[in-house]
């Protein structure tokens, strides 16, 4: 059995898949999560998937207290992944407070308790969102592209955290992190036991097309096809889950076991190629023999018209790379979404 790893925000979509990974590649897994978007059932299909329970406490980071009581139960914990946050866009430009306080105040809480309780390092869950729209020049988006105001305050506060990290090591704090700066995640795990779980009408394109898909929307709105793209919709790198999650392992074992590494490093993870919207609904389609109801709809505030990553720097330093083709991803949503349907859920 190798380390002990907490995982914050455990039984969310990422969290939830980078659990099952952890575990089948021997780590042991405490999973910390308010549950304030998601639920104990999780720890079910997590279970079910490896044959192993993760510890589960449900704890909120920002409750110091109550953090620092699971580092003190569970002394073995030698490295965290961080994905305890508050992540609708629009949500946050509507409540900024709630969300500099929830996304803040965790990630300090954690990095104050590192030293004391002797945990190596962090992963933490950063975004493409930091790169704003690169200019064409700098499409595929590396590492190195300029991180551009944000957008909103969700996006603001992974740059203010990713900052945090960064002032906190180079002040000599002796613990390392990796950030992970995701595209879009998509997808279900094959055996469909886990998945993404949206609160109400879903902000993500992936959510909403399978929801559609089952009859729970009417229609779903492709917004805007008068960008400067070829078909005219936006583009994205869609990053299988699954995959996403192994990036979480390798970026794990970096941290606990490359004695050479910078104390800090950044990694994009992404597929490296882009998508449309409109190839994603018509690969649905493909991939599911399920028609759709869509329309074009007008663009949506605070769109980027388009970014995909370029992800070198992963494949080599990581030696972590995308695998699953995106038919495979489409149809493992839209499994994930009948199960939930056979399940009475959604
Ligand atoms: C954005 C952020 C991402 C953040 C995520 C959280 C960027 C580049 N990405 O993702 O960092 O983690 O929000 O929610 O800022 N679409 C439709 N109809 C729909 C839903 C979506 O056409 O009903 C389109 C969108 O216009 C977009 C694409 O699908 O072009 C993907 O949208 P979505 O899944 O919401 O993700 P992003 O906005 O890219």
């Amino acid at each position: 059995m190798k380390e002990t790893v907490l995982v914050t925000g455990g039984t969310g979509f990422i969290g939830s898949h980078t659990t099952v990974e952890l575990q089948q590649a021997g780590y042991k897994v405490v999973i910390i999560d308010n549950l304030s978007n998601s639920s104990a059932s999780v720890v079910d299909g997590i279970e079910k998937i490896t044959g192993i329970r993760p510890a589960f406490e449900q704890v909120d980071c920002c409750d110091f207290a109550a953090l620092e009581g699971v580092f003190a139960k569970y002394p073995d914990i030698s490295g965290i992944i961080h994905f305890a946050a508050s992540k609708a866009v629009g949500e946050s430009v509507e409540k900024p407070l709630l969300y500099y306080r929830n996304n803040l105040n965790s990630l300090i809480n954690l990095l104050e308790l590192m030293p004391k309780y002797n945990v190596k390092g962090i992963i933490f869950s950063s975004s493409c969102t930091v790169y704003g729209q690169p200019s064409k020049e700098n499409l595929p988006v590396t590492e190195e592209a300029p991180i551009q105001k944000a957008l909103s305050p969700y996006g603001n506060t992974k740059q203010i955290n990713e900052e945090i990290i960064q002032d906190y090591i180079h002040s000599g704090a002796p613990i390392k992190s990796i950030i992970l700066r995701y595209f879009n995640p998509i997808g279900a795990h094959p055996t469909a036991f886990i998945g993404e779980l949206p609160n109400g009408v879903p902000m993500n394109l992936i959510p909403f097309v399978t929801q559609t898909a089952i009859g729970i929307r009417k229609q779903l709105k492709i917004f805007g096809n008068d960008y400067n793209t070829e078909d005219g919709t936006c583009i994205r790198d869609y990053i299988y889950v699954v995959d996403l999650a192994k990036a979480h392992v390798k970026a794990m074992e970096r941290v606990l076991e490359t004695e050479d590494s910078d104390p800090v490093e950044v990694f994009n993870i992404g597929t490296g190629r882009g998508l449309s919207t409109l190839e994603v609904v018509e690969g649905f389609e493909k991939a599911t023999g399920v028609k759709l109801n869509w329309e074009f709809a007008p663009r949506r505030e605070g769109d980027i018209e388009k970014v995909w990553g370029n992800v070198d720097k992963a494949n080599k330093v990581l030696g972590w790379k995308a695998e699953a083709k995106i038919d495979d991803v489409l149809r493992s949503a839209w499994k994930w979404q009948e199960k939930l349907r056979a399940d009475g859920i959604q």
